[in-house]
C-alpha cells in the first residue's frame, strides 16, 4: 500500500484544485492513502498534515486557488528548515511526495530528492516558464483572465481614441504577454527576453493613428519597465493620450479553463502512477501534447525558450 503526501507552493494557479482532485482520486481508487500537506513547505515542516478521503476533493474542480493554500517559505530553504521537513516526511513514511507548482517549487523537490524522499512535480503557474513542458496548469486561464481585460479595456480606449500599457505578470518569461497579447490584438508587446525600443512603439502607435485606429494596446511583462514611465514616453512621442492598467492579481484568480482542468487531471493521474511503480523525482508534463516525464534535475535545468513564432507574428498583424 503507497502513502502519497501532496503539496502546492509558490503563486497559486487557476487548476491547482483540478491537479489535487486528480491526484486524491487516482490514489485512493489505486488503493493508496494520501495526505494534504497544508501551506506549502512550511506546512511539511511543521507537519501541517492530513489524511484527505474521497469527500475531502468534492466540488473544488472549477474553483481558482488551492485548498492545500499555499506559500514561499524562505525557512524551508535554509539547512535547517530543509532537515525538519524531511524528518517530518520520514515520519509519516510518505512513499512519494507530489509538489503542485513552478520552477521554486520544483527547485524544493528538488532539494527534498537529494535528501531520500521521493518527489514529482505537476507544473503549475500562470507564468508558463518551465522549459521542459509545454504548457504549465494556469497559464492558459490566465491568458483568458488577460484577454478578456484587454477587451474591455479596447471598448472605452476606442472611445476616446487612446493607447493603453496593459502591465501582466510574468517576472522573467514573457509567454502571458505574448499570447495574451496575440488573442487580444495588441499592437506592441515588451517582454523580458527581448529589447525594446519605445520609438519604434510609438512609430506603431502613430502608424495606428494614420490609418485610422481607435486604440493601440501595448501590452508589458511585468519588471521589464514601469508602466507609467513607458505610458509618458509614448504619449510625449506621439500627443496620444496614453493610459496604464495594472491586471495584477486579477490574472492569477477564477474558474480554471477546461484547457487547465484537463491537463491537471492527466499529470496528477500521471504522478500517482508513477509513485505506484515506485519511480522517483520525476517532473510530468507534455511535449507536443503527449503526457512524458522526465528526470527533475533534467526538467528544471531545461532552457524555456521564447516562442518567437508568436512575438514575431504579434508584431505582423498590428499592421
Ligand atoms: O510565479 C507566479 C507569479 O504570479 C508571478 O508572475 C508574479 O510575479 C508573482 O507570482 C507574484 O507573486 P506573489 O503572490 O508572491 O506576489
Amino acid at each position: 500500500m503507497k502513502k502519497i503526501g501532496i503539496l502546492s507552493s509558490g503563486g497559486d494557479a487557476p487548476g491547482m484544485n483540478a491537479a489535487i482532485r486528480s491526484i486524491v482520486r487516482s490514489t485512493i481508487y489505486n488503493g493508496g492513502e494520501i495526505y494534504g500537506i497544508y501551506d506549502g513547505y512550511k506546512g511539511l515542516m511543521e507537519g501541517a498534515i492530513e489524511e484527505m478521503n474521497v469527500s475531502s476533493v468534492a466540488d473544488i474542480i472549477h474553483r481558482g486557488g488551492t485548498i492545500l493554500r499555499t506559500s514561499r517559505s524562505k525557512e524551508f530553504m535554509t539547512e535547517d528548515g530543509l532537515k525538519r521537513a524531511v524528518n517530518v516526511a520520514k515520519v509519516y513514511d510518505l512513499d512519494g511526495i507530489i509538489v503542485i507548482g513552478g520552477d521554486g517549487s520544483g527547485r524544493g523537490a528538488l532539494s527534498l530528492a537529494k535528501e531520500g524522499i521521493k518527489t514529482f512535480l505537476i507544473p503549475s503557474t500562470i507564468d508558463n516558464d518551465l522549459g521542459y513542458t509545454d504548457y504549465t496548469v494556469g497559464f492558459m486561464t490566465a491568458v483568458e483572465n488577460v484577454v478578456d481585460a484587454i477587451s474591455k479595456i479596447r471598448d472605452t480606449s476606442g472611445s476616446h481614441g487612446r493607447a493603453n500599457v496593459i502591465e501582466v505578470m510574468g517576472r522573467r518569461c514573457g509567454d502571458l504577454a505574448i499570447y495574451s497579447g496575440l488573442a487580444g490584438g495588441a499592437e506592441s508587446i515588451i517582454i523580458p527576453e527581448m529589447p525594446y525600443d519605445l520609438a519604434q512603439i510609438s512609430k506603431t502607435v502613430l502608424r495606428g493613428v494614420r490609418r485610422g485606429k481607435k486604440h493601440h494596446i501595448i501590452v508589458l511583462s511585468e519588471g521589464v519597465g514601469n508602466a507609467y514611465d513607458i505610458a509618458k514616453e509614448v504619449q510625449e512621442n506621439t500627443g496620444v493620450d496614453t493610459k496604464v492598467s495594472v491586471l495584477g492579481y486579477i490574472q492569477r484568480g477564477g474558474t480554471p479553463s477546461s484547457f487547465d482542468r484537463i491537463l491537471a487531471a492527466n499529470l496528477g493521474a500521471r504522478a500517482v502512477e508513477l509513485v505506484f511503480s515506485g519511480r522517483g523525482n520525476m517532473a510530468i508534463g507534455t511535449k507536443d501534447g503527449a503526457i512524458m516525464e522526465m528526470d527533475l534535475e533534467e526538467a528544471l535545468n531545461t532552457k524555456k525558450d521564447l516562442d518567437g513564432e508568436v512575438y514575431n507574428l504579434v508584431e505582423r498583424l498590428s499592421i
